[in-house]
């Protein structure tokens, strides 16, 4: 392969994004000076907060630029290397561009392991949503051993690690989403101790209390709303 095919943010889109607010271009690979290396894109996170980025407003991170290509978080494998740190072959993840190849000074790539875990977890559990519930967990929530949490969009992306972090913690975790199939799946798959839809239930503050007897003592609020409104009563 000799060229390399580049997604840009065209225009800044208004509601739903549309194919025209993207340009998909072609270019030449370029050549590695030392301290470089190529990396060949394999799998691409598209999070719900590109959507912010796409607009040009201040915000905790900088909108993408017109005619610029989109990045977020992507996991590659070193294809040519001219840095003593990465070899080729290896796998690595960074905030990098939405591009096929790509080359890369190595500042803020990190490299992963087929072996440890299948690649496209490094982008979830073992990637920003990961870190994102561990680190609200510890250094916000700190949660500890014994206490009740409720997340709400539990069987989120963020919910269901966070939920799954808290049972390691030896917490009594309550799980709240909108659907019957994933209450279920809370509950067996990744092992909450109870949950609730809030598409069935009538009265959140009585289903609260009833999943949560002796009060909350963190509420993870993935999604705000009414719902948080009645955790308030609740918490501890
Ligand atoms: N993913 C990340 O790495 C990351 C990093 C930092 C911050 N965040 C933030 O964490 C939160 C959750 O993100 P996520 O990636 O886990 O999203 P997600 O996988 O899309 O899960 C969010 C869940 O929220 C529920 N939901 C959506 N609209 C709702 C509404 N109006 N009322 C009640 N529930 C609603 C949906 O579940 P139901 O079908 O059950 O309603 C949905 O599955 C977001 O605020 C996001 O910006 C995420």
């Amino acid at each position: 392969m000799s060229k390399t095919k580049t997604i840009l943010l065209n225009k800044r889109p208004e509601g739903k994004p549309q194919l025209s607010d993207f340009k998909f271009t072609e270019e030449e690979i370029p050549a590695l000076d030392n301290g470089e290396v190529l990396i060949k894109s394999l799998f691409v996170s598209v999070d719900p907060y590109l959507r912010g980025r796409m607009r040009d407003a201040k915000s905790y991170v900088e909108p993408f630029e017109l005619h610029k290509p989109i990045s977020s978080g992507v996991i590659g494998e070193v294809t040519e290397s001219k840095n003593s740190k990465f070899k080729k072959g290896d796998y690595v993840s960074g905030m990098l561009a939405w591009k096929q190849v790509q080359k890369s000074n190595g500042s803020g790539l990190n490299k992963v392991s087929k072996e440890d875990a299948p690649l496209p977890a490094y982008l979830g559990a073992l990637g920003m949503t990961g870190l994102t519930a561990y680190f609200g967990l510890e250094e916000i929530g700190k949660l500890q051993e014994g206490e009740t949490i409720l997340v709400s969009g539990a069987a989120g992306a963020v919910g269901s690690v966070v939920g799954q972090i808290a049972k390691t913690k030896g917490c009594r975790v309550i799980g709240v989403a909108g659907t019957d199939e994933k209450i279920e799946m809370l509950k067996e798959e990744f092992g909450f101790d109870d949950a609730f839809n809030y598409n069935t239930e009538k009265s959140f503050s009585k289903a609260i209390g009833k999943t949560c007897p002796d009060g909350v003592d963190v509420y993870w609020d993935n999604v705000g709303g009414s719902l948080s409104d009645a955790v308030f009563f609740h918490i501890n």
